[in-house]
């Protein structure tokens, strides 16, 4: 199901992390404006993605969805207008369920989800000319069987309108089976999120329930790795680099931000921002454009990488590169900084002598047998390994 718009891992921006329910076409037009002049657009982040609660409480007399017409007076056919003049494409969000999980949290009024509407949404969707879909659970109810039943419904839907339109899905929402780490939607979905919802901190403690740390998200995703491929990707949550202060949580130090977002390439993650770009400070900008960094996740290969190592909080993750080279990743998950090493064996690598760059200090060595470094505490070094010239 290696469809063209996913064969790597979507990348871009989404209101929910920063804004919530707060979302209205003044915010996304100058958020377009602001991925291209930050070089965010160039570095890849394509799809600006509206979340919950951009539509009216109520469909219209023939049962079509609208947005709300206070917050997106212009509609959304001429937002999508915009940002495709940007260069850049439109998502948008919904359910399979009857509330999406605004309306059944009651932060938002109305029950408009897709339940009996699916091919008059996705048509709707198509007309307005969006390029992907977050299709989110919302209910504790319905059965796995029912849940592959209403993404497929949703699947197929789009697929009939003939416009490529990447296809996200959540099976989690409010959902304590947690489809998305005990099920692979691969043939039904181009990226499923595999866990709870991510916030601004590295460890709430939490196994797979509201809210996750970075490391709780990580030691669910690492496990799924062998579903992983171009076309069909584990979506282990948006990125919370440069979001602080959501619901109490400060946000991640840059040493833990560093981490989370090396961890997500090395998991071949879909990169989905969800910073205020419009006032993004460098050191943040500097990591979400980390071009070395960003082509970890999206190399064409498409093999999510995954731990070869893990004791007493030291652990070696490695990724196999389409041209041969590994990328590496030393990763300190204890409070105290530690010396890591890897030896290139483990990393997969025969005997000899290697380059190895460093990925963030940008730092050349030649190694052979092993590669080490001293690694902050909550943090990573992160090196693409291959042949000296
Ligand atoms: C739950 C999802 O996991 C979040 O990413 C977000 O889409 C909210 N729902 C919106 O209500």
């Amino acid at each position: 199901d290696a469809r063209a718009v996913a064969s790597t891992p979507p990348m871009g921006w989404n209101t929910w992390n920063t804004f919530g329910c707060d979302v209205n076409e003044d915010l996304i037009r100058q958020m377009a404006d602001s991925l291209v002049d930050s070089g965010m657009t160039s570095a890849g982040y394509r799809y600006v993605v509206i979340d919950d609660c951009w539509f009216d409480p109520e469909r219209d007399a023939q049962g079509n969805l609208r947005a709300a017409p206070d917050r997106f007076p212009h509609g959304i056919k001429a937002l999508a207008d915009y940002v495709h003049a940007k260069g850049l494409r439109l998502g948008i969000y919904q359910v399979p369920t009857e509330k999406t999980c605004a309306q059944r949290g009651g932060a938002y009024p109305g029950e408009t989800g897709s339940r009996g509407h699916e091919v008059q949404d996705a048509r709707t969707f198509a007309s307005w000319g969006i390029d992907y879909l977050k299709y989110d659970w919302c209910s504790p109810e319905g059965s796995l069987e029912d849940q592959k039943a209403a993404f497929t419904t949703m699947r197929d839907a789009l697929e009939a309108t003939g416009r490529p339109i990447v296809y996200s899905i959540n099976p989690n929402s409010y959902h304590d089976d947690k489809n998305g780490a005990s099920y692979d939607w691969g043939h039904i979905a181009d990226m499923w999120r595999t866990t709870e919802d991510i916030k601004p901190v590295w460890n709430t403690g939490h196994h797979n329930a509201y809210p996750m740390g970075v490391v709780n998200i990580v030691d669910i995703n690492r496990h799924l790795a062998d579903q992983a491929g171009p076309g069909h990707w584990n979506d282990p949550d948006m990125l919370e680099v440069g979001v602080y202060d959501v619901e109490g949580f400060k946000g991640l130090t840059d040493t833990e931000a560093r981490a989370h977002f090396s961890l997500w390439a090395m998991m071949a993650a879909p990169l989905i921002a969800g910073n205020d770009v419009r006032a993004m400070p460098e050191k943040i900008r500097a990591i979400l454009t980390n071009r070395e960094v960003i082509a970890i996740d999206q190399d064409p290969l498409g093999i999510q990488g995954k731990p070869v190592r893990s004791k007493g909080g030291r652990e070696v993750w490695v990724k196999p590169l389409s041209n041969g080279d590994r990328a590496v990743l030393l990763f300190n998950r204890t409070k105290s900084p530690k010396t890591i090493s890897a030896s290139l064996r483990e990393a997969g690598m025969d005997d000899g002598t290697y380059r190895a760059r460093n990925l963030w200090t940008r730092e050349e060595t030649s190694v052979s047998s092993t590669i080490s470094a001293d690694v902050p505490a909550h943090g990573v070094a992160l090196f693409r390994v291959g042949p000296t010239e």
